[in-house]
This record gives C-alpha cells, sequence and structure tokens, in this order.
C-alpha cells in the first residue's frame, strides 16, 4: 500500500532500469543454446523472477544475481510450462518459439498477464504453424509438437511484439530462410536481433518491418547488457510533469523516446538532452507550469507507446486543457482512466477515446491499481492532489518497476510504503 502526500513538486537524478520487455524475450531465447549465456543490467521485477522460474522448471540453470543473470540450457529436460506460472505471466508464451525450436514439443495453457483486453496468441501460433508445427487447441490447453520447423514467409496481420519474437526465435535454427512481414518494429525487437546475432543467428532487415531469417545449424552462448527501460523512463518523467520539477533520466537512450518526449514539449516542459548519444546521454527536464492541453494516439512503435497511454493521461488530468487519448493497441485499456475519478479527475470515456479537462490540484484518492501502468498512472495523480491519497498494490507494480515507491522517494516525492 502507497500514502502519496501531493503538490511536492521533483528534483533529483534518477538511472533507469533495464528494460523488461527487452530481457523476457532473451531469456526465453537462451533456451536455444548449450552453455551459460549472461544478461547484464536486468531488472529485479516479478516477471523476470517467474520466467526464470518457468526455465529452472524445464531443467535450465538460472543464477540471478544483483542485475546479472545467467542461464545455461544444457540440461533442458521439459517441455510443459505449468498452467500456474503462465497464468500469472503472457510472456510467458515467448517460450512457444524456442521450446518447439529446441525440443520440438511444448504443452502449455493460455497465457495470464495485465487484464486490458482480450489479448489472443492467434499471430504467434498461425505463424509456427506455418513453419510446420502441428498445434492442437482445446481452448485451453496447448500442444504444439514439430520434427523440425521449416522456413516460411509469413505477413504479421498487425505488427505484434510477441508473435514477431515468437518467429525470430522459432526462425534462428529452422531449416531455410524465413521471411518476416510488417513485423513489430519496437526497440526491443532491434535489441532481441542483435541478441541473437550475437548467438550466430543470420537476420536482417528488422528496421524495415520485413525480416529476413536464414536458419543456421546452431546458436552459442553470448553476454549483452540489457537497454534501460524506455516505459519507466516515460513513467518518471511523466511523475514530474504532474508534479512540476526538474529532474534528470540517465540510463536510456533518448531515441527510443522520441513520442513522449514530443508530448512533453506540448505540455509545456523543456527538455534539454545532454552528454553523449545513446545510452549514455542524460535527459533532462523542468516544468514550470501545469501541463497544456494534448492530443495522442497509441500507436505500434515508433507510435506513442500504449504502454505510456495511462501515466500520460495521469498527467493530464491535473494538466490546464483540454485532452484526448485514443488507443489503437488495446480494446480495453482505460481501467485506470476511469479510476482517476477517485482523484476527482474530469474523464469521460467513448469507446477506444478518453477525453480529459484539467483540474488542479486533484483531491486525495483511495484507489486499486488495476494494472501494471494503470498503477502508475494513479501514483502519478496522487502527486497531484492536494492532501494524502491511498494507494494499494495486490503486486502489479513489481512486474514492471524494480520499486516506484523507491524511485520516486529518490526524487522527492513524499511516498510511504507498507506492506498491508
Ligand atoms: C508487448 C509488451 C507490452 C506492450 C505491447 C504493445 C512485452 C513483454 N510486452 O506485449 O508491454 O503493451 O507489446 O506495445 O514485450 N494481438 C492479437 N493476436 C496475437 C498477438 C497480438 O490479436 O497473436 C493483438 C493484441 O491483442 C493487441 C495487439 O495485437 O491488441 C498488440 O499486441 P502485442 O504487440 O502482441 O503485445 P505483446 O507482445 O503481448
Amino acid at each position: 500500500m502507497f500514502k502519496v502526500q501531493g503538490l511536492k513538486p521533483l528534483h533529483g537524478k534518477i538511472k533507469v532500469q533495464g528494460a523488461k520487455n527487452a530481457v523476457l524475450p532473451m531469456m526465453a531465447v537462451s533456451l536455444l543454446t548449450e552453455g551459460r549465456t549472461e544478461i547484464r543490467n536486468v531488472p529485479r521485477i516479478s516477471d523476470v523472477f517467474l520466467m526464470a522460474e518457468i526455465l529452472r522448471d524445464l531443467g535450465c540453470q538460472v543464477m540471478f544475481q544483483d542485475d546479472v543473470l545467467e542461464i545455461d540450457a544444457s540440461g533442458l529436460s521439459g517441455t510443459v510450462i505449468s498452467e500456474k506460472t503462465v497464468g500469472k505471466m503472457r510472456s510467458s508464451s515467448l517460450l512457444l518459439g524456442p521450446l518447439l525450436s529446441r525440443a520440438g514439443e511444448v504443452t502449455t495453457w493460455y497465457p495470464g498477464g495485465c487484464v486490458i483486453g482480450k489479448r489472443p496468441i492467434d499471430f504467434h501460433l498461425d505463424v509456427l504453424r506455418a513453419m510446420g508445427a502441428e498445434i492442437l487447441d482445446d481452448g485451453g490447453m496447448l500442444i504444439a509438437k514439430a520434427k523440425k520447423l521449416c522456413g516460411t514467409t509469413f505477413r504479421f496481420p498487425y505488427p505484434s511484439v510477441g508473435a514477431t519474437e515468437n518467429a525470430l526465435m522459432a526462425a534462428a535454427l529452422a531449416s531455410g530462410t524465413t521471411k518476416l512481414l510488417n513485423c513489430a518494429r519496437e526497440p526491443e525487437i532491434m535489441e532481441l536481433c542483435s541478441f541473437l546475432r550475437s548467438m550466430g543467428a543470420k537476420i536482417s532487415g528488422e528496421r524495415t518491418g520485413t525480416i529476413t531469417v536464414d536458419g543456421v545449424e546452431k546458436l552459442f552462448p553470448t553476454d549483452h547488457v540489457t537497454a534501460g527501460d524506455r516505459i519507466c523512463a516515460g513513467t518518471y518523467l511523466a511523475a514530474a510533469a504532474a508534479a512540476g520539477g526538474e529532474i534528470e533520466i540517465t540510463g536510456v537512450d533518448p531515441v527510443v523516446l522520441v513520442e513522449p518526449l514530443k508530448a512533453l514539449r506540448k505540455m509545456g516542459a523543456g527538455i534539454r538532452i545532454s552528454g553523449a548519444t545513446g545510452p549514455k546521454a542524460r535527459i533532462g527536464m523542468v516544468m514550470e507550469r501545469r501541463p497544456a492541453g494534448v492530443e495522442i494516439d497509441t500507436g505500434p512503435y515508433p507510435g506513442f507507446p500504449t504502454d505510456l497511454q495511462s501515466v500520460f493521461l495521469a498527467v493530464e488530468a491535473a494538466g490546464s486543457g483540454e485532452s484526448r487519448f485514443k488507443e489503437t493497441v488495446y480494446e480495453a485499456r482505460f481501467e485506470a482512466a476511469m479510476r482517476l475519478a477517485a482523484f476527482g479527475a474530469d474523464v469521460s470515456l467513448h469507446k477506444d477515446t478518453a477525453i480529459i479537462r484539467g483540474r488542479y490540484p486533484l483531491v486525495p484518492g483511495i484507489a486499486e491499481t488495476p494494472d501494471l501502468r494503470g498503477g502508475a498512472a494513479l501514483l502519478v495523480a496522487a502527486l497531484a492532489a492536494d492532501g494524502l491519497s491511498v494507494i494499494s498494490d495486490s503486486g502489479h507494480l513489481k512486474r514492471g518497476y524494480e520499486d516506484i515507491g523507491r524511485d520516486l522517494r529518490k526524487l522527492g516525492a513524499d511516498i510511504e510504503e507498507d506492506e498491508l
């Protein structure tokens, strides 16, 4: 439970954790090789702990000390991803491609994760079928088998991040060439491709959305430093936009934050990128006014990330104008927007669009986190509320933030946490 005393401007510097959405597929990919794969700058979040548990269940050795994860899949012995763990994490579907490729068989169930829409896995299954997998699907349990996956040409109906990742992992060791069209172009896809290449995979074209994979006989263990988490960086910038103040973020390449930074500038924030280019850059932000209204459509990268929609919407709830957010990625991602009513926010929903009329200050509220990023949105709203807000969380925030309370406190927020 978080107790947040609002109306304290944020000041300070913070280095963001490694990217959750980059680490999870790299953990899955480590199944494709025998020997010790080392991934550094890994966030200590529950989704990573859970993926580690699944890998251990499958017979892999996994060590996780500080921010270094070592995975050795030499002893892979299982092909069943238990229903219990799958139910807790949608990203377990990322194991389908690599397990099928390495062991020729997978038994699993439909995945869980954040409740932000239907989130089917039909594209994952279709691309694996196109590569020769036989998949029995009774709507709950899935049994997939393939003696040897074969190269194919497949067009994704939508540039799904997870399905693109699954296909890449399956194609790396398949026989022949796989051509994937309309692929996702998120930074995490670029990182997965570099990671696979460093293992010996032959992959090209990922920046264009059409990826060619020439299957190889064998992949080798590698080591890698994970990029900074662009969604965490965006969350902390949003927190400072709502609370006001001046902060500096390091550890993430500003290039992957183009749309969120554009939105913050439109709100009236002063943004300054300094130091080196790439992940060594420093992103400075000053916010000395109430955020002006913005119009944001979420979309696949390089569009505005859906994972920052609820957090930016919370900023605008305490803004000075009217804003419009159109959610194009998920059909049910306005749960946090509805819960902002507890803070006196003026939000109206019209199908895929939320209209927000900013009011400041917000009133202190009592609310429960609906999902990972929605939870962060409630904390952001509480920072702009005149008094003490109480936000309870049943574990959503720990799925993606190492310690969001610690980080916001480091920036000067008045946040207390207790276990209740
Ligand atoms: C990933 C991210 C998640 C982010 C999302 C969109 C990880 C671990 N998670 O999730 O944080 O919100 O990208 O940027 O990287 N879809 C289908 N069929 C499929 C697959 C997807 O219809 O087989 C639909 C989904 O329901 C959704 C849209 O495609 O509406 C995008 O989903 P996708 O890109 O696959 O998201 P994830 O990989 O699950």
